[in-house]
């Protein structure tokens, strides 16, 4: 299968946690392809935000296309909270998919969704939640977390991920970048999108036969 990551990030903890979903993806023996949306911010503005010097780290990810999509099996979007919802860079890429809608391209293809806020209960899972609604309208199949996965049960340290999907916590200042559970439960998201793309493509098929 070929699965594509591709997030948003202004701090560089959505770039991390893309990377482990693509490692997911891959030791099942898939292709994952790590792609960027653009940022929309002027370079005066991410200045300020001290996010011009974060973003260089994935300056080197290719920029992800509208029309490239069609090339995939399978999706992991990963972008940040902001104020409970989808990154608005996120967004803006969506907003260009309208042709894909229009063809039906997506219809069918399986997603999963990692997101990241600064605080516990900052909003990662309305922003889950209300983040698959553009993929929902495209036809897509959303896919979370099953509860079989012993990192997403443990409550001996502080952790994003939920049945929703796969996150991280930055902290207030954005100093904690992704613990370890927080990158496998990343990567068995991956992983598990991976492995439903596969049954879907092999249920097609043999119900073409
Ligand atoms: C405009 C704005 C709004 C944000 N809103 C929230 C919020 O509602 N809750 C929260 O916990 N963090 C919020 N954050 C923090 C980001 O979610 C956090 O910086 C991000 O998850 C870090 O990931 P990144 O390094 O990949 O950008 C906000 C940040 C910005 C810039």
């Amino acid at each position: 299968m070929k699965v594509a990551v591709i997030f948003y990030s202004t701090y560089g903890h959505l770039y991390q946690m893309a990377e482990a979903a693509a490692e997911g993806i891959r030791q099942g023996g898939n292709d994952a392809e790590v792609l960027r949306v653009a940022e929309t911010l002027p370079q005066e503005v991410l200045e300020k935000m001290g996010a011009a010097e974060a973003s260089k780290v994935f300056a080197h990810i290719p920029e992800a296309k509208v029309e490239d999509l069609t090339r995939f099996d399978g999706f992991i979007f990963a972008f940040p909270t902001r104020f409970g919802n989808m990154a608005a860079q996120f967004k803006t890429f969506v907003d260009a998919t309208g042709a894909l809608w229009a063809q039906g391209a997506l219809i069918g293809k399986p997603f999963g969704i990692i997101t990241g806020s600064a605080t516990q209960h900052g909003g990662q899972e309305s922003t889950i939640l209300t983040g698959m609604v553009p993929f929902l309208h495209h036809g897509m199949l959303f896919v979370g977390l099953p509860a079989s996965l012993p990192e997403l049960g443990q409550f001996q340290e502080v952790q994003g991920g939920s049945y929703y999907g796969a996150s991280t916590i930055a902290g207030p200042d954005g100093s904690r970048m992704p613990s370890e559970n927080e990158l496998k439960l990343a990567s068995a998201l991956g992983s598990r999108v991976a492995s439903v793309a596969a049954k879907l493509t092999t249920e097609v098929s043999l119900s073409h036969n």
